[in-house]
Formats: C-alpha cells, sequence, structure tokens
C-alpha cells in the first residue's frame, strides 16, 4: 500500500496546497470578525502568541506524524502505537474534520451566491451597511438559497479532490493560491487609501485590554488550530503524500508565516473599509457579507473588485475544504481499502447532509436553539474551541511522551539536516514547546473554558 501511495509533485506544491488548505474562511471571514468582538489588536496580539507557541510547533509535529507514518490519522497512531486510545484520538480527527466540512461549506455556499449578486450587479446599490445587511438577511433567510450553494460548493469540492493529490489537490492550490493573494493586495490597497481608514488601523494596532476575557483566550486559541488547519490530521494528511527529503520545520514555518500574513492583510483590508464607512466591527459572522457591499458601492470599480473577491474568498475556501474531504477519504482509502473515487462520493454526499441542518440554522431552524446557540454556532464551537485544541492537546502529548522526542528528531532530521547543524536552539525550543508548554496551554484553557477552572 505505501509504495503506491500518491505523493506530491513537489515541495513547493506540498507548500501551496498545505497554506491552501490554513488560508481559507477562517483568515478572510472569521479573523476579523471575532477580532472585531474581541476589542482588535489586543485579540491579535493574543492570537499571534498563540500561533507561534502553539500553532508552529503543533504543525510541525502533525506534518511529521504524517510523513513518518505516510498514513491518514488513524493509520498514523495506529502504525506507531496500535493502542484503541490513540486510533480513538485520530478517529475524533477525522470526525472533526467531517464536521468542520459541514458547517464550514455552508459559509463557502454564501461566498458563491455572492459572486452571483455581485454580477448582477446588487453591489452597486448599498449606501449604508444597514442596507447591505437587510439583503443579506434576505439571502440567508431562505433556505433554498443557502442549501443551493452549499451543494454547489460541494460539488466543487469533491471534484477537486476526486482527481488526487498531485492532479487534483496541488494543480488546483497552484492555480488558485497566488490569485487570492493578488487580489487581497489590491483590497488592501483599495482600503487604506479611503478616508477615515486610519481608524481601522488603530483598531488592529492600538490594543484596548479590557475587552480580554478568559473567552477571548479561548477564542484566539481555538482560532490558531482552526486556522492553522490543526488538531485533526489535516496537516498529518498533506504530510503524508511527502517524501523524506523535504525540510518539515521550513515548510511549516512558510506555511504559519503565508496564513498569519493573508490574516493580517485581510484584517487590514476590512477594517479600513469597515471605519473609513463608520460600521461597527463587531457585528459578527455577517462582517464581510454586510460590509463588504458597501465599500464596494463606494469604490470606482467596484463591481468587478466585488466578483473578484467573492470569487477569491470562494476559492481560499475551496483549497481549505478539499484538506478537510481529504482527511476522510485518505481514513476510508487506507484503512477500508476504498478506491478515492468512491470515498469521495459516499463522504461527500454524506457530509453535505450533515450540513443541512447548519444551512437551515438561518432560516428555518433559527429559532431552535442547544445551550442557547443555533445548530451552525454548536457544530462551530465543537469543532473550533473542543475537537482541535482536544486533538492539538493528544498530539502534542503522543509525539512528546508517547512516540517520543528522540524517535520523533530522527525523522525531523530527514531532510532537515541542515537546520540541526546550524540551529539546534530552534529544534530545542521546539521539543520544549511541545513537550511542556503547548500541552499546558491548551489544558489550562481548555478547563477554564468548560468552567473547571476559574
Ligand atoms: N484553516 C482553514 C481556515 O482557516 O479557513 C479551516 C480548516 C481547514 C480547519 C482544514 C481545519 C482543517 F483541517
Amino acid at each position: 500500500m505505501a509504495e503506491k501511495r500518491e505523493h506530491w509533485g513537489s515541495k513547493f506544491g506540498f507548500i501551496l496546497a498545505a497554506a491552501g488548505s490554513a488560508i481559507g474562511l477562517g483568515n478572510i471571514w472569521k479573523f476579523p470578525y471575532i477580532a472585531g468582538e474581541n476589542g482588535g489588536a489586543a485579540f491579535v496580539f493574543i492570537y499571534l502568541i498563540c500561533i507561534a507557541m502553539i500553532g508552529l510547533p503543533v504543525l510541525i509535529a502533525e506534518i511529521l506524524l504524517g510523513r513518518t507514518t505516510q498514513r491518514n490519522p488513524v493509520g498514523a497512531f495506529n502504525k506507531l502505537n496500535g493502542r484503541p486510545f490513540w486510533t480513538m484520538v485520530g478517529g475524533i480527527g477525522v470526525l472533526a474534520g467531517f464536521i468542520i466540512l459541514s458547517f464550514y461549506s455552508v459559509v463557502a455556499g454564501w461566498s458563491i451566491g455572492y459572486i452571483v449578486e455581485a454580477v448582477k450587479g446588487t453591489f452597486y446599490n448599498y449606501p449604508d451597511a444597514a442596507s447591505a445587511g437587510e439583503h443579506f438577511d434576505a439571502l440567508v433567510h431562505n433556505a433554498w438559497w443557502v442549501i443551493g450553494y452549499h451543494g454547489l460548493f460541494f460539488i466543487l469540492t469533491m471534484i477537486v479532490v476526486y482527481f488526487g493529490v498531485k492532479g487534483g489537490i496541488e494543480r488546483g492550490s497552484k492555480i488558485m493560491m497566488p490569485v487570492l493573494f493578488v487580489i487581497l493586495i489590491i483590497l488592501v490597497i483599495r482600503g487604506v487609501t479611503l478616508e477615515g481608514a486610519d481608524k481601522g488601523l488603530t483598531f488592529l494596532w492600538n490594543p484596548d485590554w479590557s475587552k480580554i476575557t478568559s473567552q477571548s483566550v479561548l477564542i484566539a486559541l481555538g482560532h490558531a488550530f482552526f486556522t492553522l488547519s490543526l488538531g485533526m490530521g489535516a496537516m498529518m494528511t498533506y504530510g503524508s503524500y511527502l517524501s523524506e527529503k523535504d525540510n518539515i520545520p521550513a515548510a511549516a514555518l512558510e506555511i504559519v508565516i503565508l496564513d498569519t500574513l493573508i490574516a493580517l492583510l485581510a484584517g487590514v483590508a476590512i477594517f479600513t473599509a469597515v471605519f473609513a464607512t463608520a460600521q461597527d466591527p463587531a457585528v459578527g459572522p455577517g462582517l464581510i457579507f454586510r460590509t463588504l457591499p458597501v465599500v464596494f458601492t463606494k469604490m470606482p470599480g467596484g463591481f468587478l473588485f466585488a466578483i473578484l473577491f467573492f470569487l477569491l474568498l470562494t476559492l481560499a475556501a475551496l483549497t481549505s475544504a478539499i484538506s478537510l474531504l481529504e482527511v476522510v477519504v485518505a481514513f476510508f482509502v487506507d484503512e477500508m481499502n476504498w478506491t478515492r473515487h468512491r470515498a469521495v462520493l459516499v463522504f461527500g454526499f454524506i457530509t453535505f447532509l450533515l450540513g443541512v441542518p447548519s444551512a437551515l440554522s438561518f432560516n428555518l431552524l433559527a429559532d431552535y436553539k442547544l445551550f442557547d446557540h443555533t445548530f451552525f454556532d454548536v457544530m462551530d464551537f465543537l469543532a473550533s474551541n473542543i475537537l482541535l485544541p482536544v486533538g492539538g492537546f493528544f498530539i502534542s502529548i503522543f509525539v512528546a511522551w508517547v512516540w517520543g522526542l528522540d524517535r520523533a528528531v530522527v525523522e525531523l532530521k530527514k531532510g532537515a539536516v541542515n537546520l540541526f547543524e546550524k540551529h539546534a536552539g530552534i529544534i530545542r525550543s521546539w521539543k520544549w514547546f511541545l513537550k511542556y508548554l503547548s500541552p499546558v496551554m491548551i489544558l489550562i484553557v481548555f478547563l477554564y473554558s468548560i468552567g473547571l477552572i476559574k
């Protein structure tokens, strides 16, 4: 089986695919709105610490587990340890992928729907946020609109994964990622040249510590995992298509830098626009869908930018969604001997169905609340704030304490001999972060969040 496993065509292809997984709705849609809700700069600061001290070490660990075992998350733990508990940890990862994809696709579907709205010229008509907000509400109140685009997004995701690692995922990422980057830069330039943009920059860079609560620290950590696609084996699965000649720490650093850069740029593009048009930065999940239409209305060439922006938001979501589906597909291909095509068709469809109640959370099921939250919110919280940190905790524990850092380091050295010779300190810090800091921090934040410590 291992000899026949698919591999990336090049290291660059892997970086783009992994950055594609990392960069998604999390960066362009979620990061700006959670930063907005949690006071801006102070939250960004905590988020950056989480990324550097916990995200990067866990990312390296995940890619390493995948490359070493050449397996999906369940197979990876099984191969290195074999105890049912660890197999279950891999299983939780596959489950998390399934859950995230189900609600992720709903929002990605809005983005496709907005491309259509943009083409229709809708974004020429919004002098203020209220009218754009009403339009958004009207769209998401329409169950068919939401489910239809959710379904369409799923079909696109399935097509890419259907064509395999090199022919689908890698090829798609090589086209989609550079385009995304260019468009975002254009939007940033537009944003910072708007009158009043400086207030947005102040919001993003000048911390208001009073807004930080234990809840915001939890959200920052959860988001660090979400944005780097960690804690559920997506990066493990992508790492399993890598060969031993590739330098994992360097690749991981590049992925983290790209991901963080894009999130910050998205923050700049959006908050400059939000403040320049005197809107509320803390409106939550609707931020991008309520705010940007106003910006497009006001900006010369807004018609074209609107089409491009939502096209590219969709592409960013697509390169992430394919990595989520790939985790589930790799599991069925490796462990159950299914063909890729069958796994894509069957699990694509089942995950689509799980997404339907999330899609209905904005309309027919809006009043059905669980702990005061809609089904969509519950899925998001369960995945981002519970399953991913728990997954990240056990991945750190596994590599540092169960599989063992000595063995991990032997594997990590492959393709990275230079780094070990010239920057031994970096490797030492990685070991320390993974062994102590990340499990302890994840645990404290997690227990805090579920109220076990105060
Ligand atoms: N990292 C993606 C984003 O920021 O949008 C979301 C994601 C993709 C999470 C893949 C987890 C995952 F496995």
